[in-house]
């Protein structure tokens, strides 16, 4: 605390002195130093906080540090896949079970699965589209992951990697109030949306079919699940944005003006 106001008495005395000389620079050995290696930051904020200029791109960033900070990687990374492709594995057991059961008919081979693991959770660069009329946005949430299976009959790890857009719209309220928020709407995947492919491991013939198998069962079950996960944190990330950004936002879409820039 000492210190903090010690800097700031420091900066006000050295900007008087500097004004008093007219501009005139002061050679560095007289200046006292600093003390910058107390962790203090070293450039001061504008006093004065700038409208956002980029409204857009402001938004963009802050929801992507609520959705990292909100630990989207962590439930990307502890999906449960494994309870899910091997049947019987898991509690939801029942449903899936069912679902594998017509789903590989004669191929008993997803009871095999030795072990799955999920790798590189990763958020892309989110994507923002205005709707037509202004008055919504659209949050594109490109998400990928890659999958380590260990099958009992290859002896290497099969790696594929999954990507999936989940996208969220977004709108602005006004409460009892008066108040703007900015609250979710629909929040869903595009249907076909994920895509797999193989990054590792060499897929000789019988393998390939079981291959096909995984890349059906997760394309039946990965979007909703990701959707059921990543959906709810959306919609914490708008409920906790800073007040100005959202304010400003919410002004823009309730008015219908264009923002978002197309490219
Ligand atoms: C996700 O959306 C972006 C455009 O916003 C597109 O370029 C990309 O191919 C999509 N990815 C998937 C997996 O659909």
């Amino acid at each position: 605390m000492f210190q903090i106001g010690g800097l700031i008495v420091l900066c006000g005395l050295l900007a008087q002195s500097t004004a008093q000389l007219g501009g005139l620079p002061l050679p560095l050995g007289q200046v006292v130093p600093l003390p910058l290696d107390q962790g203090l930051p070293l450039s001061v904020t504008p006093a004065v906080p700038l409208k956002p200029k980029d409204p857009a791109g402001s938004l963009n960033g802050a929801l992507t540090n609520g959705l990292l900070s909100g630990g989207l990687l962590g439930i990307l990374e502890n999906l449960p896949l494994l309870n899910i492709l091997k049947p019987g594995g898991g509690t939801s057991g029942g449903l899936i079970g069912g679902l594998l059961g017509t789903l590989t008919s004669g191929i008993p081979l997803l009871n095999n699965i030795i072990d799955l693991r999920i790798t590189n959770p990763q958020l892309l660069e989110l994507g923002l589209v205005q709707s037509p009329d202004g008055h919504r946005l659209y949050v594109t949430i490109p998400l990928g992951l890659n999958l380590e299976l260990k099958l009992p009959m290859i002896t290497s790890l099969l790696e594929l990697n999954l990507r999936l857009n989940v996208t969220a719209e977004v709108l602005a309220v006004r409460d009892n109030q008066g108040r703007v928020h900015l609250v979710l709407g629909d929040c869903i995947h595009s249907p076909g949306s994920l895509h797999i492919s193989l990054l590792k491991g060499v897929a000789p013939l019988p393998v390939q079919g079981l291959l096909d198998g995984i890349t059906d069962i997760l394309n039946k079950v990965l979007p909703e699940l990701v959707q059921g996960k990543v959906c709810p944190l959306v919609n914490e990330v708008l409920s906790h944005l800073d007040v100005t950004l959202v304010h400003d936002i919410a002004e823009l879409l309730i008015h219908g003006v264009q923002f978002v820039i197309k490219v």
